[in-house]
């Protein structure tokens, strides 16, 4: 039996750089790379999101996938203080399209924060609601760095009974 999760969790860069100087975590692009070099072997695909220093990433696949990618991601140099903020089962991923989206636009973020009467992107003090609304604005929003890459829901969906409507269709066009 398959069970999907969802998982989700943020850390902090080892590599700080300035906001004020616009300054691109040189780490980012190459764990991208990464990401999207291995995770389609394993159908994991998510979103990663780096802003202020912190990292939010979020992990979605098989449960065993998840977990042994999660393992290695726990012990990267690249950050620490790895904590957990979400874990669960699912029946439909949310990031179907993509081995790993990036989110680099901060504005909407920023926003959403602001909404929320928070005044920086500091994962450390989401609460439950923050995370979900989150991942619902990273679903939404653009990814500058590359294009949906992936196609997992077709995968999963090839063991689900054929409806009424795709048989009379197949009957149909035997006919
Ligand atoms: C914040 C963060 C997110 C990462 N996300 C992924 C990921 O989604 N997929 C992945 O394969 N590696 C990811 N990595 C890198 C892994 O920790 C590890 O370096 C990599 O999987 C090793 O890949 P390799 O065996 O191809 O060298 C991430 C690392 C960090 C610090």
């Amino acid at each position: 039996m398959s069970t999907l999760i969802r998982m989700v969790y943020i850390s902090t860069t080892t590599h700080p750089v300035s906001d004020y100087v616009g300054g691109v975590q040189k780490d980012v692009g190459r764990i991208l790379m990464q990401a999207r070099r291995n995770n389609p072997t394993d159908k994991v695909g998510g979103v990663l999101y780096f802003s202020n220093n912190y990292f939010f990433q979020c992990l979605e696949g098989e449960q065993q996938a998840v977990n042994n990618l999660y393992k290695k991601i726990l012990h990267d140099p690249r950050h620490n203080n790895v904590q957990t903020v979400l874990v669960k089962r699912i029946d439909k991923r949310q990031f179907a399209n993509w081995s790993m989206k990036y989110v680099a636009s901060r504005d909407k973020v920023t926003q959403l924060l602001l909404e929320h009467g928070l005044r920086e992107f500091n994962p450390y003090e989401f609460d439950e609601v923050m995370i979900e609304k989150m991942l619902a604005l990273f679903t939404s929003v653009e990814d500058g760095t590359g294009n949906a890459d992936q196609d997992y829901d077709r995968h999963e969906s090839t063991s689900k009974p054929i409806g009424l409507w795709s048989r009379l269709f197949n009957r149909s066009k035997a006919a």
